[in-house]
């Protein structure tokens, strides 16, 4: 049940959206879903493939550049076409805008891994068929995109003909008018080469600017006899079968590029298209069927007692499954590999939103994370001395190989909480794993250079560290002085790095890498005493923290009433309006207050969460996820839940209105987040693993699995009743609500 996504209409007005809901991908190649045989000229299509990291760099325009403002951008390439299928059925070409759609549907298995449309046209002159097509982004074999389409005659049909086509003449997506997608650069590839080779159509292109090259290998077959013909040209590649229905046609297009393959990117997906030879489109869907019920036994969340947030959390966690990158090189896009919000940019939407659902069930997925930032700690040092800093590294807010991409600093590079947000990630794997190799050999680094650019950033004045001029995680009020989250962030960012020193010197593991990183106790008296001396705003009249030092002084915002086509305020108003109010975009205060909950007293939450709820849009898709596991923190069950019901539904229901650009992967993890930090009240700490359940009272059952340090533990809550089962590993203590209680494996301890 709640297995599939499934559209029993064609719907125009929906079409773009649905090219990002029905998009396939593996977290190494994505494609939108878009239909083989293309829209009528009147409607817009995104067509795009992307390979994760796969980009061009674009300069800048600045009409007055300031010193360190980045020259460059990168930007995530559409890449070679191999959707196009076109079909003509006596002369008659298929498509879904002319002669009569007698039956229509279209699936996305979740459990199964790829989507299908299922058609019964009538052409212009009466002609029937009955197709089918099915199509995968392979989980198995990452560079395979493979397309299966059946078509039946129903009537009188004397030929099919089918024209399948690879196109390396692509182009990004722009709209001028909406800061979250390009404005500009659209074309960024060219054609190098464009041949048959070894029964395969072969097309390579390289980008303008990084000398980067994508190729796509593909081939085709039809299971009758007929004709072939291919046509080729400077950019594009057609094959033509014509056979007299019924017909199979299927077409396997396999994409290596130079950052993974190097030089030899031809070669190897000739190679790939020959060890493929031999795989039917069938035994493909079971590996990817195999595939998917190895992550789904203990990634799934089952919610008993509403089928459409049941549809909603799987399809999240599909969706999440299908963007994160896999390989040393790759991350998770913000829009994941779906569409080209954000130019395929990572930003903290990565460690504070994603990562913890994949380290708390697939841990190698997020060390991969952690290692692909970890790669990127040279490039955040440059920034550092860019930017003027003597120590330490910055990482940027957005990018793809390390190169900072924001061209709007105030809400970009300003946001120097992605150094805190980053350490926290590591921290967290640590605490869950304990992973002793791993704190030795990245995240002392990591913590060590992090916690030295705070030092180099914030300055000690009467009696108080304090940090100026940042931005913190809410984009409607920028540069300011000791912006809560991003202190009480550094804070732990620096503490840790203290207690990671002390703890290897007490290994005596420090002498090799106080040399490595140059480092010595004196320096790390000082972060202890930053950490220590943290000055962490706070209204004594209001019992709150205070978002930051001027914030509680502005104006309040009036969102009562303020038009509803207003939203979100981005589009409508000036940055400068926006900051001059008590106005948020989305969750600051109160994610860190969810982060690091031992720094506020439960009333500060609580006071805080009322103040704060009262003045967010929710502009921000980030938002809605935070408040709902601050809700359920607080008691507030309504609240709690509703918040939920945005975050779990938020793209299939388009409710941010440009799901067309891409799905929100942050808010997908999100939605994970209000379930398991929320409803089930997870908290990893140093004292361990705890659990503070509260059931919506709408659901009669939740059930779902967490990996904690080698373990697997099943949890149930059904009704007042929560069971723990530890499913795999050694007997294991956690702690529910206020009581310890200990699991042996297999034995069920209901609460
Ligand atoms: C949010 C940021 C987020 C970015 C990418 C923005 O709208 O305000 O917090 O990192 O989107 O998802």
């Amino acid at each position: 049940m709640a297995w599939a996504i499934t559209k029993s209409e064609l719907d125009h007005k929906n079409l773009l959206i649905n090219e990002s809901l029905l998009s396939l991908g593996n977290g190494y190649l994505g494609v939108r879903g878009n239909f083989e045989e293309g829209y009528d000229s009147d409607f817009q299509s995104i067509r795009g493939t992307y390979i994760n990291a796969f980009h061009d760099e674009t300069e800048i325009t600045y009409g007055e550049k300031q010193y360190a403002f980045p020259d460059k951008q990168q930007k995530l390439l559409n890449v070679i076409d191999a959707q196009t299928v076109q079909i003509y059925v006596d002369g008659d070409r298929f498509s879904l805008f002319s002669g009569e759609i007698v039956s229509f549907e279209r699936t996305l298995h979740l459990d199964k891994g790829y989507s299908e449309r299922k058609i019964h046209w009538k052409s212009p002159n009466g002609k029937e068929v009955q197709m089918e097509f099915r199509r995968l982004v392979s989980f198995v074999t990452r560079e395979l995109f493979a397309i299966d389409i059946k078509i039946e005659p129903l009537n009188d049909v004397n030929e099919l003909k089918i024209i399948s086509r690879v196109d390396g003449d692509v182009s990004n997506f722009t709209d001028e008018n909406d800061p979250r997608v390009a404005s500009g650069h659209a074309k960024r590839l060219f054609v190098s080469e464009a041949k048959m080779t070894e029964g395969f159509t072969a097309i390579k292109d390289t980008t303008f600017e990084t000398q980067l090259d994508v190729t796509c290998i593909t081939s085709t077959c039809v299971d009758k006899e007929g004709s072939y013909n291919n046509y080729i040209s400077d950019s594009v590649i057609e094959e033509e079968y014509k056979v007299k229905g019924p017909v199979r046609f299927s077409k396997y297009n396999v994409y290596t590029d130079s950052l993974r393959y190097g030089e030899n990117v031809l070669e190897e997906g000739i190679k790939i298209q020959h060890r493929l030879a031999n795989l039917s489109f069938e035994e493909l869907m079971s590996e990817q069927k195999e595939y998917l019920d190895n992550f789904w036994k203990l990634t799934d969340v089952k919610i008993d007692g509403d089928k459409s947030l049941q549809e909603g959390i799987r399809f999240n966690l599909y969706q999440l499954l299908q963007s994160v990158g896999k390989d040393p090189i790759s991350n998770i896009a913000s829009k994941g590999l779906s569409g080209e919000g954000y130019e395929g940019h990572y930003f903290w939407d990565t460690e504070i939103y994603m990562l913890p659902v994949f380290l708390m069930t697939n841990p190698a997925i997020a060390k991969n994370l952690l290692l692909h930032r970890y790669s990127l700690l040279n490039s955040a040092r440059e920034r550092a001395r860019e930017m003027g800093h003597e120590n330490g590294a910055l990482f940027p807010w957005r990018t793809i190989t390390g190169g900072e991409s924001s061209a709007f600093f105030p809400a970009g590079t300003a946001q120097y909480h992605i150094n805190a947000d980053i350490a926290y990630s590591y921290i967290q794997y640590y605490l869950v794993t304990r992973d002793e190799e791993f704190l030795k050999d990245y995240m002392v680094e990591v913590l060590v250079e992090t916690a030295r650019l705070w030092i180099d950033t914030g300055h000690f004045k009467d009696g108080q560290f304090r940090i100026d001029d940042v931005t913190g995680p809410d984009e409607y009020t920028c540069i300011v002085n000791n912006n809560y989250y991003t202190n009480v962030m550094a804070k732990h960012n620096l503490l840790w790095a203290v207690k990671v020193f002390r703890h290897l010197k007490e290994t005596n593991k420090i002498e090799e890498l106080s040399n490595q990183l140059n480092l010595n106790a004196d320096e790390v008296e000082l972060w202890e005493e930053a950490g220590e001396k943290m000055f962490l705003p706070y209204d004594e009249n209001l019992g709150i923290h205070a978002q930051d030092d001027s914030f509680l002084k502005k104006a309040r915002w009036n969102l009562e009433n303020t038009n509803k086509e207003n939203f979100p305020l981005l589009l409508h108003y000036h940055p400068l309006t926006l900051y001059r109010y008590q106005v948020c975009k989305q969750a600051d205060t109160v994610l860190g207050h969810f982060l690091l909950e031992d720094e506020a007293d439960i009333d500060t939450i609580r006071q805080s969460y009322d103040y704060y709820e009262a003045i967010t849009t929710h502009d921000s898709s980030l938002s809605y996820c935070v408040f709902s596991i601050m809700a359920s923190k607080l008691g507030y069950e309504k609240k709690a839940y509703s918040y939920f019901n945005k975050t779990a539904r938020l793209d299939l229901e388009n409710r941010h209105g440009n799901t067309k650009d891409g799905l929100h992967m942050a808010n997908m993890g999100g939605a994970w987040l209000a379930i398991v930090y929320g409803f089930a009240g997870l908290r990893v700490k140093e004292s361990g693993l705890s659990m503070h359940p509260r059931l919506p009272k709408q659901w009669n059952a939740l059930e779902f699995h967490l990996r904690f340090r080698g373990r697997v533990i099943q949890i149930k809550m059904e009704n007042d009743i929560v069971c723990y089962t530890l499913v795999e590993g050694n007997n294991l203590t956690i702690q529910h609500r206020e009581e310890e209680i200990h699991l042996e494996q297999g034995i069920e301890i209901r609460k």
